[in-house]
């Protein structure tokens, strides 16, 4: 079954409760934090996580765009995550596998993110450590972006090593997912696809979330 996780990136953040909502149709909701360090963007930290976790019962898939994530992977489970997902381009090997160490020890899922220029052999440590992989589909920082369809050989590559090594994790993609592009995502082997314009700006939220199940 695809999985449908809704950006709030593209919510309207004053009306959080509301827009978080509106998306009750979806899997996941999506939660982009953002340093303005390792993107060139900022956006909503663990106040904002522990805020909307008192609100819905969603499953909530925290993405941080932070430096060292390790630093902070225990503050966000306990803000309620249920699954934190961390840059392999963030830090060393090393302390990402201590980050996701750190993610389990909560009980939570833990998950690694591969920016557009990383191969996909990077997931290779971590793959039979991880409950989910994302492949980013434009550089992250910013909602809104055309979607890289030059990424689908590395979701593909990264679908049957998924398979052969760790049936069980997840792989998702994240940015310019849309009607036009979900099913090229499917195809390459994505599960959960990640949506943030294409789900808010559309006129019934309901059925575009049925719409990109594919
Ligand atoms: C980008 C974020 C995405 C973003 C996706 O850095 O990780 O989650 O919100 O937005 P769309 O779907 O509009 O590309
Ligand atoms: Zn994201």
């Amino acid at each position: 079954m695809i999985k449908i996780a809704p950006s709030i990136l593209s919510a309207d953040f004053a009306n959080l409760e509301r827009d978080i909502h509106r998306i009750s149709a979806a899997d996941y909701v999506h939660v982009d934090v953002m340093d303005g360090v390792f993107v060139p963007n900022i956006s909503i930290g663990i106040p904002v996580v522990q805020s909307i976790r008192k609100v819905t019962d969603m499953f909530l898939d925290v993405h941080l765009m932070i430096v060292e994530p390790v630093r902070y992977v225990e503050q966000f489970c306990d803000a309620g995550a249920d699954l934190v997902t961390v840059h392999v381009e963030a830090d060393s090997a090393h302390k990402i596998m201590e980050a996701i160490n750190k993610i389990h020890a909560k009980g939570k899922k833990a998950g690694i993110v591969l920016k557009p220029k990383t191969p996909a052999e990077a997931a290779l440590p971590f793959l039979e450590h991880v409950d989910l992989i994302l492949v980013m589909t434009v550089e992250p920082g910013f909602g809104g972006q055309k979607f890289m369809a030059d990424m689908m050989p590395k979701v593909a590559a990264l679908r049957k090593l998924i398979d052969e090594k760790n049936p069980a994790c997840e792989l998702e993609v994240d940015g310019g997912v849309a009607p036009d592009t979900c099913r090229t995502c499917i195809e390459a082997g994505a599960n959960v696809l990640v949506a943030g314009s294409a789900v808010y700006k559309a006129p019934d939220i309901p059925a575009r979330i049925a719409e990109l199940r594919g």
